[in-house]
């Protein structure tokens, strides 16, 4: 009988994982690693909080002591706090205290694989033009002009401490995940359903707020549901030793398609000639985008733009409205809403993700040759987390219901 431990319990991710892990009959106890506990959990789940940023000692210590010990690690743990510099040394720290803190109080003896979540920034996806798809084995985008990626830090820390070691490891690159978590960093969903959800109450038409140029292309988007029906396949499958995976739902997306049908579903109007104003905001991407690391091979020398984030609306700067905090008020004391939710809501993140001017092709064909036989549909996935936002009361019943 397989036992686990989940890192990143309440995030976004880690809280699927151990939701599935949970309701599948052979896991007899998982156990549910972060500092706060949002969730109530089944008797097999025991939840320990944790912070990994303490000393591997520290760590070793608290392990110990609520005996936490396991045949799996899913490590979902994230911190997003300043520039990349911070991101990679908070991340690549937190990872590397706990595999210490297994080795320190023995825990690892016992452990087989360890499976780490990162995500297709591991392309370059924040940084300008991709090339499409994206492919496991294509190459790092490191070197002069890049950012540090803490991705990257995580990847080697996995490796060189898997060394010599009886446990190997598997990584996922999920990319905009669709699911539900409350204050966390990265939150597609919820602020799309709250920007909806405003919009109505303030009799406004439903602008898209991100770049003309990425409405009309291909997005590919990860179910937090089907990323943790994947994990619990791949975390004991033996052809995925020591392999990294794309882990998107299969199908393409565009917001051409989804944007009327949210439209629909809030009861909202897409105006015909929404991307007739300027946009209010353009933030060039760096001037060496992954793409250019093809140009010898591709024929594409001289012909690689780089890569902008463009704002119809800058959302950051659309939440702190007057007459948009005041409707969200309104509507959060008429509907009996989580007054914070609209504070907590990712709005930069959102402008990120609906504003590139750049394709997002993502294959899945690596985990579907080695016997991964599953799919999600992107829309019937986020109209379903819409769904649960509303009986979370994070959102306004929408009366689809
Ligand atoms: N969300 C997305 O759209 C998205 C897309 C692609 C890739 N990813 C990647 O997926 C991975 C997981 O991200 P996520 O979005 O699932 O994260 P998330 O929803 O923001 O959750 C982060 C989790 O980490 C825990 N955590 C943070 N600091 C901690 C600490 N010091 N000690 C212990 N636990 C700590 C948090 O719990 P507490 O705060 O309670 O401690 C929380 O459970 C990241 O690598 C992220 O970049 C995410």
């Amino acid at each position: 009988m397989p036992t686990a431990i989940v890192t990143g319990a309440t995030g976004i991710l880690g809280r699927e994982i151990i939701t599935h892990l949970s309701k599948l009959p052979d896991w007899t106890s998982i156990y549910a690693l972060s500092r706060s506990k949002k969730d109530t959990y089944p008797a097999q789940v025991h939840h320990a909080s944790i912070d990994l940023l303490a000393s591997p000692n520290d760590l070793a210590n608290q392990l110990s002591s609520q005996n936490v010990s396991a045949d799996y690690l899913f490590f979902t743990a994230y911190l997003q706090e300043g520039d990349e510099k911070n991101l990679e040394r908070l991340n690549g720290d937190m990872l590397e205290n706990f595999l210490k803190a297994l080795s320190i109080s023995g825990a690892e003896t016992k452990l087989k694989r360890v499976l780490l979540v990162t995500g297709a920034k591991h392309y370059g996806v924040h940084l300008g033009p991709v090339k499409s798809p994206m492919e496991e084995s294509d190459p790092w985008v490191e070197g002069e002009g890049r950012p540090p990626n803490f991705y990257y830090r995580q990847q080697r820390i996995l490796k060189e401490m898997s060394k010599g070691k009886g446990w190997d490891w598997v990584v996922t690159y999920p990319n905009d995940v669709i699911g539900v978590a409350k204050g966390n960093f990265m939150n597609l969903v919820t602020a799309v359903g709250l920007y909806a959800a405003v919009t109505k109450e303030l009799n406004a038409p439903f602008i898209f707020p991100g770049s003309r140029t990425f409405y009309t292309m291909t997005d590919c988007f990860t179910y937090s549901r089907f990323h943790a029906r994947f994990c619990a396949w791949a975390i004991s499958e033996p052809r995925c030793s020591n392999q990294n995976f794309n882990v998107v739902n299969g199908d393409a997306q565009s917001w051409q398609t989804m944007w009327p049908r949210l439209a629909k579903r809030f009861g909202l109007t897409v105006p015909a000639d929404q991307f007739e104003a300027e946009d209010e905001k353009v933030v060039p991407l760096i001037d060496s985008p992954p793409l250019n690391d093809y140009v010898q091979t591709s024929g594409l020398k001289g012909k690689i733009e780089k890569g902008e984030v463009r704002m119809r609306i800058d959302l950051t700067k659309w939440a702190e409205r007057d007459d948009v905090k005041a409707a969200w008020e309104r509507l959060a004391k008429r509907e009996g809403l989580e007054k914070d939710a609209f504070e907590k809501a990712t709005w930069f993140f959102l402008n990120f993700v609906l504003g590139r001017n750049y394709d997002l092709v993502i294959s899945m064909n690596k985990a579907w040759k080695l016997g991964f036989r599953d799919w999600e549909d992107t829309w019937d996935a986020l109209d379903g987390c819409l769904s649960e936002l509303e009986e979370e009361k994070v959102l306004p019943k929408s009366g689809k219901n």
